[in-house]
């Protein structure tokens, strides 16, 4: 500091001193050893050496690090209604789960092309909206197979939902009915039977089977389910990758122990689904009497084959990107697939939607209703029931907003005009 302002500074009554001390010293060293003392402690080293401990403990800090990480943030869970979107909903679930958990959900097969093209291809449809339209009232109501739903989307089959919350699916179901009823279609490998499933809630339930290649099994699981009250079957069909990468990978970062045995062979193929065959669908209907659709689908040729089969819906799907690698996304293949089966049964679809505008683009390309697989797992896995409620309610919102921006007020007015495609 030059001398000048040193010397002015020194002149001036210190603010820096609380005023209780400074009179007591006052009293006692006198008015020129305060100043004095001030003096050398404003310009002293050890006030810089100080100030300098201070910042490199705070910049090293593991509370400043974990603030610093907006992603993996355990210090602190937003509120429920500060997320916004669904996609808000994935970083509070990485931040709540074992990686390996949340490794689970995220992965798709091999270097996950699929799996990020599904989420592509939204990009790839532009939406064009007839601004001249009365959407006073907006009505999203259908019905599904005899199921009646309040708004075309359904919660998709997945395996396992102890692993992200402690009510499991009784959470996901409840949540599912508090958002307006939504269907939920329970996974054949759910981790609670379906008996305590649907006791958690009221809302329609369908169940998702993984065929097993002794009729025997099937009729037993199929019997249970139908008795508990499932108000359709879907049929899995597609082949899903024998081992997935990320998960090969973690068994490296975390405990072993912990990622359970080593997969048998994770360059084999699963054997388990190496025998289907078209009259499957012939076995599986002598146990089925309620709607039953084939999910997996991704061609025209095999939604042709399924009608011919007597299935009562079609699924499209390439199980999140889970399956084969490269495969195109599933909004790509819905229009040849709708083309194919020509309004004679429902066309559902998942993988990717995230938004109310992915919603109404499959709708405009001929969905009849569209089913989320992740989006409610990281609800669940973030808030439980509340959690699974919002993601759906975010949905829901989102599509009535963009069927009134898009000039739609009834899902029967969405039709191919809405969207222009530019798919590759
Ligand atoms: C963690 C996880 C588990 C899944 N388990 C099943 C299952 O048990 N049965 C099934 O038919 N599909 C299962 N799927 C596939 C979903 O039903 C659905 O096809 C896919 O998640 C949709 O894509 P999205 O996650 O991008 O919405 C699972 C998907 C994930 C991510």
């Amino acid at each position: 500091m030059p001398n000048s302002t040193r010397k002015a500074a020194a002149g001036k009554p210190s603010h820096k001193w609380p005023l209780v001390i400074r009179f007591f010293w006052q009293r006692t060293a006198g008015e020129g050893r305060v100043k004095q003392v001030e003096r050398s402690w404003r310009e002293s080293l050890h006030r810089r050496c100080a100030i300098r401990a201070m910042a490199s403990f705070l910049a090293g800090s593991p509370f400043l690090r974990a603030q610093r990480d907006p992603v993996r943030d355990h210090s602190r869970v937003p509120r429920l209604s500060e997320l916004r979107t669904v996609f808000d909903f994935e970083p509070v679930a990485y931040a709540r789960l074992p990686r390996q958990i949340y490794d689970f959900t995220a992965y798709g097969a091999d270097g996950e092309f699929t799996l990020r093209r599904n989420r592509e291809a939204f990009e790839w449809v532009d939406l064009v909206a007839r601004t001249v339209a009365d959407v006073s009232s907006i009505s999203t109501t259908t019905e599904v197979l005899g199921t009646k739903m309040e708004f075309p989307i359904m919660v998709a089959p997945s395996s396992g939902h102890l692993a992200l919350y402690p009510e499991g699916e009784a959470a996901t179901h409840a949540g599912c009915t508090a958002a307006a009823n939504t269907t939920l279609i329970s996974s054949h490998v759910a981790s609670l039977p379906i008996e305590k499933i649907m006791a958690a809630a009221k809302g329609p339930v369908w169940f998702q089977l993984y065929p097993r290649q002794d009729m025997s099994e099937n009729q037993k699981v199929l019997e249970q389910v139908q008795a508990a009250g499932v108000r359709a079957v879907v049929v899995t069909v597609d082949q899903q990758a024998s081992a997935y990468e990320r998960a090969l990978h973690d068994r490296n970062i975390t405990n072993p122990a912990a990622a359970g045995p080593p997969p048998r062979n994770p360059y084999g193929i699963r054997e388990n689904r190496l025998w289907y065959e078209w009259k499957l669908f012939d076995e599986l209907r002598r146990y089925v009497h309620v709607p039953m659709l084939a999910k997996g689908i991704v061609t025209a040729e095999d939604a042709r084959l399924c009608l011919e089969h007597g299935l009562d819906g079609i699924y499209v799907s390439n199980h999140g990107g889970r399956s084969l690698d490269y495969e195109p996304a599933t909004l790509e293949v819905l229009p040849e697939i709708v083309g194919a089966v020509q309004g004679r049964v429902p066309v559902l679809i998942d993988g990717g939607f995230r938004r109310g505008s992915d919603i109404l683009k499959a709708l405009a390309l001929g969905a009849s209703a569209v089913c989320v697989g992740r989006p409610q797992r990281w609800g669940l896995a973030a808030y439980g029931a509340p959690g699974v409620e919002r993601v759906l309610q975010i949905l829901q919102t989102e599509l009535r907003l963009a069927m009134a921006a898009s000039g739609r007020a009834s899902l029967a007015s969405i039709d191919k005009t809405l969207v222009r495609t530019y798919f590759p």
